[in-house]
């Protein structure tokens, strides 16, 4: 029986790369789905976003009696409106490594794969760094995730809200990976870009490969100077809003040049630990040289007590156990 007022979305089992791009994890799935047949509705404990500016026809969607409204403020005059979303365990961990290693892993909630879904929605591109994509794709062992929305119903409000093409922003110094073994790369796939140093944008040149990618080139030697990148989004290819999805080192790296605007958090009631366990079996990729601790969701240098960002508390949702909340930096 469904919960009252909660709408139907039918969960089947995914197949293997949306199960990683899309935090449902590793886990049984098919006892999922016999014990969740609705995704339930957020319990909104409190909410101090801006009311709703979505057109008429999007702002009765089922979406926003499942989640409540959610709505932006006006976008900065340079750069793209900067969200990010994660979802850690109690004890701040982001990836438990080895061969769970997805942040399904961490939530293993259907409802919070919804919200990845959702607040995809609300976006004009996917932001990730390079290292989440490789990692997804060597513990699938087939050419990878694509970030896309699966939901067909979240897919539809997205078109309602205008939203044009979906797009996946990944971003490298080094440019060392083989495009042709990542499907996202494909053309038919979302529409993909890199960013990356004049040496990564090089390396991509010689070897001409995907010429449907397009390349923006930032920074020097290993190191991708962000900010300007984020201008090039909005000012030559009109991203307007970006939701980057981690990882952990990308999402320190933004926070600390002052790019991320807002983050949305889902605390999953789970004590993991930052050291691995013995016990842990790696991942095949890892057996060379096993990792010894697991990411929080910030793994760049950080700040002192002087210049450490405060952030607002701007909204907070329950289901069950799994808190959602949302953030915004104070300026
Ligand atoms: N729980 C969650 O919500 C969540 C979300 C996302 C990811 N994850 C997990 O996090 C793990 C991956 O995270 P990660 O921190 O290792 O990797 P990551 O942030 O995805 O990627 C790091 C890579 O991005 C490039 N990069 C980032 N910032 C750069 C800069 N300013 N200049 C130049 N290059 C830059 C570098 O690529 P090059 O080395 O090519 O130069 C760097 O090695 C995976 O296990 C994934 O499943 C969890």
């Amino acid at each position: 029986m469904l919960a009252p007022g909660s709408a139907v979305f039918h969960i089947r089992v995914p197949h293997p790369s949306r199960v990683l791009c899309g935090r449902v994890g590793d886990f049984d799935f098919p006892t999922l789905t016999a014990h969740l047949t609705g995704v339930r509705n957020f319990e909104i404990l409190f909410d101090q976003a801006e009311a709703s500016n979505s057109p008429d026809s999007a702002k009765q969607d089922p979406a926003y009696q499942q989640y409540g409204s959610l709505a932006f403020p006006a976008l900065p005059s340079d750069r793209p409106w900067i969200y990010s979303n994660f979802v850690q365990s109690l004890d701040g961990i982001v990836s438990f490594k080895g061969r769970h290693a997805t942040g399904g892993d961490i939530s293993q909630l259907a409802e919070d794969r919804w919200l990845m879904d959702f607040l995809r929605v609300h976006s004009d591109a996917v932001l990730l760094g390079i290292n989440t994509l490789i990692e997804e794709t060597q513990l699938l062992g087939n050419r990878g995730p694509v970030y896309a929305i699966e939901d067909p119903a979240l897919r539809r409000l997205r078109d309602k809200l205008g939203r044009t093409t979906q797009k996946n922003v990944f971003v490298t110094g080094a440019a060392a990976l083989n495009l042709s073994e990542y499907q996202v790369f494909d053309a038919a796939a979302v529409e993909t870009f890199i960013i990356t140093t004049p040496t990564g944008a090089r390396r991509l040149a010689e070897k001409n490969s995907h010429p449907h990618v397009k390349v923006i080139v930032s920074g020097e030697g290993d190191f991708v100077d962000l900010a300007p990148a984020m201008r090039a989004l909005r000012q030559h290819h009109g991203i307007e809003r970006l939701l980057c999805e981690g990882g952990p080192t990308l999402y320190g790296y933004m926070s600390r040049a002052g790019l991320i605007d807002e983050k949305f958090i889902t605390i999953s009631p789970l004590e993991i630990g930052l050291f691995v366990p013995r016990e842990q079996e790696p991942a095949d990729a890892e057996r060379k040289n096993p990792p010894k601790e697991r990411p929080t969701t910030f793994m760049a240098p950080g700040f002192i007590k002087e210049n450490a960002p405060w952030w607002q508390w701007l909204s907070c949702r329950r289901i069950g156990d799994h808190q959602f909340n949302r953030y915004r930096r104070r300026r």
